[in-house]
């Protein structure tokens, strides 16, 4: 007979303690690199985890705001969760090497386990998984992914995947070869585990140096689409990838005449974005997005009016804004946002989505105020410490800016 054993806990134990914080980088937004994984030749995924233990709370397809010093400089990039909030210990990012790219290329080369990087986040609205209890979505859905856009629908797929929730999904992934599908190994283990259900259908330019490319070949077409998803018609679609590969599925979705309103997407370049869309067609587009028939034409009729409205009303007051590393002075009215202007004017800033979402226009004011609405890319403890976003900040005074 043996008496009784005792079992050192493993020092991992406490990080699975029901009642766990969620993290809030409010409160410290520093994450530990945990472990890293090769996907393909040129993608890895960098697992991470806050510094005390904390869970992550966010829905899958939202990214987070990397802040990485390169150079002496703070520079933001946007990168995608493409784990799952099923499993909220960690987080997970999934980087390609952008030839010549900055962050890409140091998260490379730089990071190791144990590394710590500052973050913002969650956020993001591409997503189909609703806020709170939403209503049952829709039963089929068509996700269609290139290159590494396959982040945010990976994050849902691996979320209903470990919710046990069947969905009918169909997968495409469109890579150059073979050796370039990133996460093609779990990929076909939830084809395997959800027969019938999951569908995976990789779609290759051409072959690779070590394996010749047997599935469907070429680019995506709607020939091609139509053998992959005969009812695709009848499916909700989420698509994320190069432009290229989104305009191309916008075009063959138009002409199957697919009701786009269950067309989403999501772009990795919020600058491609916002040069397609000038400030009035926006406002008239975004009023046409909304309504129907002659609704929507009294709508974009009231669009224009307000926008000449507003350009007939009284001037807005001018302030000085300098720009203390250019040393460069402009005059920015009260009533327009400074990126937009010094941008107008030469001055090169660092920005990516225009909209108060990333972070990366975020600079220190030294002197002056603003007006600013945000979209969470700015923590509130960097605006008590005279940051703001340039994106979607007015001037209220005149400004000194540390750029
Ligand atoms: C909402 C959002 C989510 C994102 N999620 C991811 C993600 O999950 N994984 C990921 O690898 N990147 C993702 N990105 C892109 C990422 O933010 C960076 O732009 C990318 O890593 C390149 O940064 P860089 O500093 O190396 O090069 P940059 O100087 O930013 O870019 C150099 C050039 O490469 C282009 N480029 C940027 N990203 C790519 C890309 N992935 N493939 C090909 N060309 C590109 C840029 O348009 C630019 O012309 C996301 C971007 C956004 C806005
Ligand atoms: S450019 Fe993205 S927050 Fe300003």
């Amino acid at each position: 007979m043996t008496g009784p054993t005792t079992i050192a806990r493993d020092a991992a134990a406490p990080l699975l303690a029901p009642d766990l914080p969620l993290w809030n980088p409010e409160v410290d937004d520093v994450l530990v690199v945990r472990a890293i994984r090769q996907e393909t030749h040129d993608v890895r995924s960098f697992v991470l985890a806050p510094r005390a233990p904390a869970r992550f709370s966010y829905r899958p397809g939202q990214f987070i705001t990397l802040e990485v010093e390169i150079g002496g400089e703070a520079v933001n990039r946007c990168y995608t969760i493409a784990s799952a909030p099923t499993r909220p210990h960690t987080l997970t990012i999934t980087v390609k090497r952008v030839p010549g790219g900055p962050v890409s290329n140091f998260l490379h080369d730089t990071l190791k386990v144990g590394s710590t990087l500052r973050a913002v986040g969650p956020m993001g609205d591409f997503t189909c998984f609703g806020e709170g209890a939403a209503p049952a979505g829709p039963a089929k859905y068509l996700f269609l992914s290139g290159g590494s856009g396959i982040t945010p629908l990976m994050s849902m797929a691996r979320s209903f995947h470990d919710l046990g929730e069947p969905r009918d999904i169909v997968f495409v992934h469109a890579a150059r070869s073979p050796a370039d599908i990133i996460f093609r190994t779990e990929l076909e283990l939830m084809a395997r585990n959800q027969p019938g259900l999951f569908r995976l259908a990789p779609v290759c330019e051409g072959d690779s140096a070590g394996e010749p490319w047997a599935g469907l070949r070429g680019r995506l077409s709607l020939p091609m689409l139509k053998l992959i998803a005969p009812d695709f018609l009848e499916r909700e679609v989420f698509v994320c990838g190069p432009s290229p590969f989104m305009a191309a599925v916008r075009a063959l979705l138009k002409e199957a005449g697919f009701d786009m309103a269950r067309h989403h997407e999501e772009s990795f370049n919020f600058e491609e974005l916002a040069a397609a869309e000038p400030e009035v067609a926006a406002e008239v587009s975004a009023a046409e997005a909304k309504i129907d028939g002659e609704a929507a034409v009294e709508a974009v009729v009231a669009a224009a009016q307000a926008v000449v409205a507003a350009a007939e009303a009284a001037p807005a007051p001018v302030y000085q804004v300098t720009f203390t590393k250019s040393g460069k002075t402009i005059e920015v009215p009260g009533d327009r946002f400074v990126l937009d202007i010094a941008r107008r004017a030469g001055i090169r800033l660092p920005s990516s989505c225009s909209k108060g979402l990333c972070g990366t226009c975020k600079s220190k004011i030294t002197s002056g105020t603003v007006e600013m609405k945000h979209q969470g890319g700015i923590r509130q403890r960097e605006i008590d410490a005279g940051m703001a976003l340039l994106c979607c900040s007015k001037p209220t005074s005149d400004l000194v800016v540390d750029r």
